[in-house]
């Protein structure tokens, strides 16, 4: 029988109490918990803006807030306060999975609502939120005689910044911008033209980092953001259009996502970013006993080397020996899923044009999904089922609830989706209003047939996982398969230590990492470093485990490539589930290092990775506690390792440590480190 896990409805925020109503003035402020960070919301000439000062300093300047529309007149100009509430909160909540178990809500509240001075006299409210690590506001548009249905053409958001900070950016308006997988740039923020958000910048004096994104996107246009005037210092929100070039529509009463703005003193604290999570709602699932954070294995990687093919004929990966091959693999290495690509029928002839004929419920003739299915079953591991659209949003959602029903009641509970798309099949930005609404019902159907979600291709995150826990994990980003393709150059040395402190402050990334065919071995020369190849030592694979945190993380190698060797050991042990992340050093494009401790447990894991140029850390294990003996693990950058012509080395040793103790740890160009540190027996 197909269980429905029902959503709850979010009750009342705990703990929040209402402040005061302050007078009614032109202008209005309110300060983190902590005193620091300060939002002025205030009107300029009939105007509404906001600005942002940390420690007395300016850092956003007044900016404008408002909207323009389709078939009305702007909503921006002859506007006066009306009103302002003020609330503080003040909370602890835990998650599910996460890279921390506990998560802080502190925070002070102001909420300006303004209307028109002149009729119609239409009315918003300004909802500002800000805590110790950032600021977030949004607009609500509550139910009125004045405005109805409205279909916005623009947001007039504007961040306008005190300093020109560098930043580092991925442009939003380029081929293949919907995909998001693209290597960052890094420059002043005066020269920006139309980038993706997390957009991170650090100011000119070093003293602030800031990040600007959004959080509970649900039922809007995705915000990318758009230099507003040649060398200035003004962002303005360029929010994605659908066919017809409108960003939203709707009807009051109405809630837009909320604008976030990250502030931290050091690069370090950026990460683990809860401000986002922070402004979703809690968890609206009844259960979430069915969720599990794993590791995975798949026919994927072949396919992408030319070993394999998606589509039917003699090179088919997706058939049932070959699956039950990988399933042994998981099983015998206690991995908990099989991901199989290029299972179902559509995969023959171009893929992508052809989006309409994929079929979510046809397997080809030599691949038994139910047997395959009871296999896994079996064995202890579960099948996680491939789902590509090629952008073909009609067709999926047709089959969607049935193409569910079927793999829930084969036991299966995970589903990695694709959407290899610019424009969807209705001609639509992949990142409209209409794909935000998909990629929701997505979420929202999945859960109702207890299915986890790792989607490629998707919508940039926005917090979706406080409230739909199955919403696990996400690409978004050049991930390790342009290492695997020729023509596109491959990801280099320094990309994860810039994806760490951009991309991975929405959310998990389904990454990929643990590619040991780094090479000669398959190709039998060494392979020139224009051609398609990894640009990492192996231990730096191993590190990513650690550095780059999704709650589904994939073996990603064929596994004849992990056959005999040790260096496996590490990605069988490493953890998935987090109580605590600490970023221990890091500086953008240049390195990271991360220890992390296991879910519910005393083992510790610390990632270190570092770009082109070799490193040495001086690490202090202050973290462990106090008094217990412990064991590190450490699998290191060997003798003369380094990315270009000697990745293999990984040199194992292992050493009893104390929190009083430190690692020096040495990597190599392109390397990296990563070490186990359990309780000694
Ligand atoms: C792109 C995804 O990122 C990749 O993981 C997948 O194998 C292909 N699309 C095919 O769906
Ligand atoms: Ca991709």
């Amino acid at each position: 029988m197909r269980r429905h896990s029902g959503f709850l409805v979010p009750g009342l925020a705990a703990f929040a109490c209402l402040v005061a109503t302050a007078p009614l003035r032109g202008q209005v402020r309110v300060a983190s918990p902590d005193g620091r960070s300060q939002v002025t919301v205030e009107i300029r000439e009939g105007r509404l803006t906001y600005s942002v000062a940390r420690d007395g300093r300016a850092l956003i300047l007044p900016s404008l807030l408002g909207f323009e529309f389709r078939g009305a007149p702007p909503l921006r100009d002859g506007l006066r306060i009306s009103d302002t509430t003020r609330q503080s909160h003040d909370e602890w909540w835990t998650q599910p999975w996460g890279e921390v178990a506990r998560v802080h809500d502190h925070h002070n509240e102001l909420a300006v609502s303004v209307e028109e001075t002149a009729p119609p006299r239409r009315r918003f409210t300004v909802r500002v939120r800000v805590f110790d690590d950032g600021v977030g506001f949004r607009y609500e548009l509550p139910e009125q005689a004045g405005l109805g249905a409205f279909e916005i053409s623009e947001e007039l958001t504007e961040f306008s910044f005190a300093d020109n900070p560098r930043t580092w950016w991925i442009p939003s308006d380029r081929p293949r911008m919907d995909r998001s997988e693209m290597l960052y740039s890094e420059g002043p923020l005066s020269l920006l033209q139309r980038v993706q958000t997390p957009l991170t910048m650090e100011s000119r004096d070093g003293r602030t980092f800031m990040v600007i994104h959004e959080a509970n996107l649900a039922d809007y246009a995705r915000m990318n953001l758009r230099g507003s005037c040649i060398e200035c210092r003004v962002l303005r929100a360029d929010l994605a259009p659908m066919g017809d070039g409108i960003k939203v529509r709707g009807q009051t009463p109405f809630v837009t996502p909320w604008r976030t703005i990250q502030l931290a003193d050091h690069v370090t604290e950026l990460a683990p970013s809860l401000l986002g999570l922070n402004l979703n709602p809690p968890n609206a699932l009844a259960s979430t006993d069915w969720i599990h954070p794993m590791k995975y294995v798949g026919i994927w990687w072949g396919m992408h080397i030319g070993a394999m093919t998606w589509s039917s004929g003699p090179k088919h990966g997706a058939t049932t020996a070959n699956v039950k091959r990988y399933i042994d693999f998981a099983a015998a290495n206690g991995f908990g899923g099989v991901l199989v690509e290029g299972w179902n029928v559509g995969w023959d002839g171009d893929w992508i044009a052809n989006r309409n004929a994929f079929s979510f419920t046809q397997a080809y003739p030599d691949y038994d999904l139910a047997e395959v299915a009871r296999y896994a079953k079996s064995k202890g591991v579960r099948l996680i089922v491939h789902n590509e659209t090629s952008g073909g949003i009609q067709n999926y959602e047709r089959q969607m609830d049935s193409a569910f029903a079927l793999y829930h009641s084969l036991g299966l509970d995970a589903i990695k989706s694709g959407y290899v798309t610019d424009l969807t099949s209705e001609g639509h930005s992949h990142y409209s209003q209409f794909m935000v609404q998909h990629y929701r019902r997505v979420i929202e159907a999945a859960a109702r047939d207890d299915i986890m979600l790792d989607v490629h291709e998707p919508m940039h995150d926005t917090g979706e996982r406080r409230t739909f826990p199955n919403m696990m994990s996400r690409e978004g980003a050049r991930g390790q398969e342009y290492n695997a393709w020729s023509g596109d150059g491959g990801n280099p040395p320094e990309h994860e230590t810039i994806l760490f402190f951009t991309r991975l402050l929405d959310g998990p990334m389904d990454f990929t990492p643990g590619i040991f065919d780094l090479f000669e071995r398959s190709s039998g020369h060494a392979r020139r470093p224009e051609e398609p190849r990894v640009r990492t030592t192996l231990a730096k694979q191993l590190a990513l485990y650690v550095v780059i945190y999704s709650p589904v993380q994939m073996a990603a190698d064929l596994p004849e490539n992990y056959a005999g060797q040790p260096a496996f050991q590490f990605i069988r042990d490493v953890a998935v589930d987090w109580d605590t992340t600490r970023v221990i050093a890091g500086k953008i494009g240049d390195y990271v290092v991360v220890a992390r401790r296991e879910r519910g447990g005393q083992t510790w894991f610390l990632g270190a990775i570092t770009d082109e140029e070799p490193r040495t850390f001086d690490v202090p294990l202050s973290f462990l506690t106090p008094g217990r003996h412990y064991l590190a693990e450490i699998y290191a950058d060997g003798p003369n390792a380094n990315w270009l012509d000697n990745p293999l080395p990984v040199t194992i040793t292992r050493r009893p440590v104390t929190s009083l103790s430190r690692l020096h740890l040495v990597l190599a160009p392109g390397g990296g480190q990563a070490i186990r540190i359990r309780p000694a027996r």
